[in-house]
């Protein structure tokens, strides 16, 4: 994805042309999510709001907080999303995230602008902010084994995906339990389970 200013206006017609797949993305994160049937979700870089759209109309009675740091994206949000179940903040990956704690967290298309480094040490925060048997869904671009499996145009400055394999032992790392829901060429699903709190022992 080259370097440019998100705009709301045009970001379908961006997505449909360098991801193609998108839709598919989209609906391979919703079936994650509604499986856990969350009641709170953070979505980290809401963007315009398409993909927790989708969401929220899976799960109605969901709230969802997006944040984003773009402004441009957040007020394209705010058009897409009821604001009796969703609220919308500016903030980055890279910040304190919101404490909550939610019961889910997703991110669609926005961790893959992190470096390696960058990656690893958010992972480690959202563990923080979920509930202990709370669930985390990352639906992004990948770096995958075969180079002619590069859908997306990468420019290796603001987009800097990470292969898989890596993404999942970082995950590992932040305490989850990860498994890929769905990979196809340059695109996956991860769903990262933090563990239940064990019982105290008598
Ligand atoms: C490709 S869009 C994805 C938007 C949305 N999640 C979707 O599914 O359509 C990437 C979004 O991530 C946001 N973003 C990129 N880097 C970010 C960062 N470091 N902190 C917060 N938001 C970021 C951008 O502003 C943009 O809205």
């Amino acid at each position: 994805m080259t370097d440019f200013t998100w705009d709301p206006d045009t970001y379908l017609d961006v997505m449909a042309e360098e991801i193609p797949d998108y839709p598919r993305l989209q609906s391979e994160l919703v079936a994650a999510i509604v499986e856990a049937e969350p009641h709170t979700i953070l979505d980290l870089g809401v963007g315009s709001g398409l993909t927790a759209g989708r969401v929220a109309e899976a799960l109605p009675q969901a709230h969802i907080l997006g944040i984003d740091e773009s402004e441009e994206m957040l007020a394209g949000a705010a058009q897409v999303l009821d604001q009796n179940h969703s609220s919308l903040a500016h903030g980055r990956l890279e910040d304190t995230l919101p404490s909550g704690p939610f019961d889910l967290v997703m991110s669609t298309l926005a961790v893959h602008h992190l470096d390696g480094d960058g990656k690893a040490d958010l992972f480690a925060r959202i563990a923080r902010v979920l509930v202990d048997g709370g669930r985390f869904v990352l639906a992004d671009l990948v770096v995958p084994p075969d180079p002619s499996d590069v859908i997306t145009p990468i420019d290796g400055v603001v987009d800097t995906p990470s292969p898989l394999a890596e993404q999942v032992q970082w995950l590992r790392a932040a305490g989850f339990t990860p498994r890929v829901a769905w990979q196809h060429r340059d695109l996956a699903v991860v769903i990262a389970d933090k563990a239940e709190r064990r019982p105290p022992q008598d």
